[in-house]
């Protein structure tokens, strides 16, 4: 049976009477609005676990001011009645009260990777990514924590928090979930019109396109990314925010591509922005 817990109190104690019984706990972190893509995370959390905890937090510190926090979409009844039927154990909702209180002033700082890519147009996104995470972490004690390869940036700051700060879990990072024809699954996907839900293939046709030359042996990063700017430039709604191919890691923008990179990019359909990466 599902369990709805927004206190953290009670989910401590939730989570201490898990460890007494010895029993193994997979996490997944959500802002909600949930799609197959998260429950892609939730079901190999499921499979590798004993119980299977989820969180639905919208967290502020990681929107800018001019960002989409209020609008962002909350769907609570139906993501429980979907975790429900995944066979989730916990669903923790802690209120944004409680997890920043008056007074609260810690910040997680992951220097290096944090201006890079998506954080030199979301100043801050990243430190309000990791004090979250980081707090989840902590409150949840996890065995493995589970994220999506589609907020590739995410998941490099993550592991990375985890590995500077010794914290006992294993961080999974697993494929992003796509429509048939490419589209990755998104929260922000519910921004699009019909006519710009079109147009945003166009972030995968320009990975697809980067995999395919890197394939044929072309290494040369700027050919890339000026073949994938041309396919991006052919959709009238389509802004690039950045297109980079940068090593795994570090993040650190390549000159010729070797095994293991990624290619990244960020778009603007209209007024929605878009993210997207592909290893090559
Ligand atoms: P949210 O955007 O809700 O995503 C929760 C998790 O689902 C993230 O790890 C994300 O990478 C993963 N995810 C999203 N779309 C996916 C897709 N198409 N395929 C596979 N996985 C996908 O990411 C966040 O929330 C927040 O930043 C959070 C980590 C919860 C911290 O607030």
């Amino acid at each position: 049976m599902l369990q709805t817990i927004p206190s953290i109190q009670d989910f401590k104690q939730k989570i201490r009477s898990f460890k007494y019984n010895h029993l193994t706990i997979g996490f997944v972190p959500t802002m909600g609005a949930l799609h197959e893509g998260h429950l892609s995370l939730v079901r190999q959390a499921k499979r590798e676990h004993n119980k299977v905890v989820v969180s639905i937090f919208v967290n502020p510190l990681q929107f800018g001011v001019n960002e989409d926090f209020q609008k962002y979409p909350r769907t609570f009844e139906r993501d429980c009645e979907l975790l429900s039927k995944e066979g989730v154990d916990i669903v923790f909702c802690p209120d944004r009260e409680e997890m920043y209180p008056p007074g609260f002033c810690t910040a997680v700082i992951i220097n290096n990777l944090e201006d890079k890519l998506c954080g030199k147009s979301r100043p801050g996104h990243f430190r309000g990514v990791a004090v979250a995470v980081l707090k989840l972490l902590n409150l949840a004690q996890p065995d493995n924590a589970y994220f999506g390869q589609k907020d590739f940036q995410q998941t490099v700051v993550i592991k990375r928090l985890v590995s500077d700060l010794h914290l006992d879990v294993r961080i999974k990072a697993l494929p992003t979930v796509r429509t048939e024809e490419g589209l990755a699954l998104s929260s922000r996907n519910t921004y699009l019109s019909e006519l710009e839900k079109k147009d945003a293939l166009c972030l995968y046709k320009a990975l697809v396109k980067a995999r395919s030359m890197a394939d044929s042996g072309i290494i040369n990063v700027k050919k890339v990314i000026q073949e994938m700017e041309n396919i991006i430039c052919g959709y009238a709604s389509a802004t690039i925010d950045y297109i980079s191919i940068v090593n795994a890691e570090t993040l650190e923008s390549v000159t010729s591509i070797e095994k293991g990179d990624v290619a990244v990019l960020a778009v603007r359909i209209g007024k929605t922005r878009l993210i997207d990466n592909m290893l090559l």
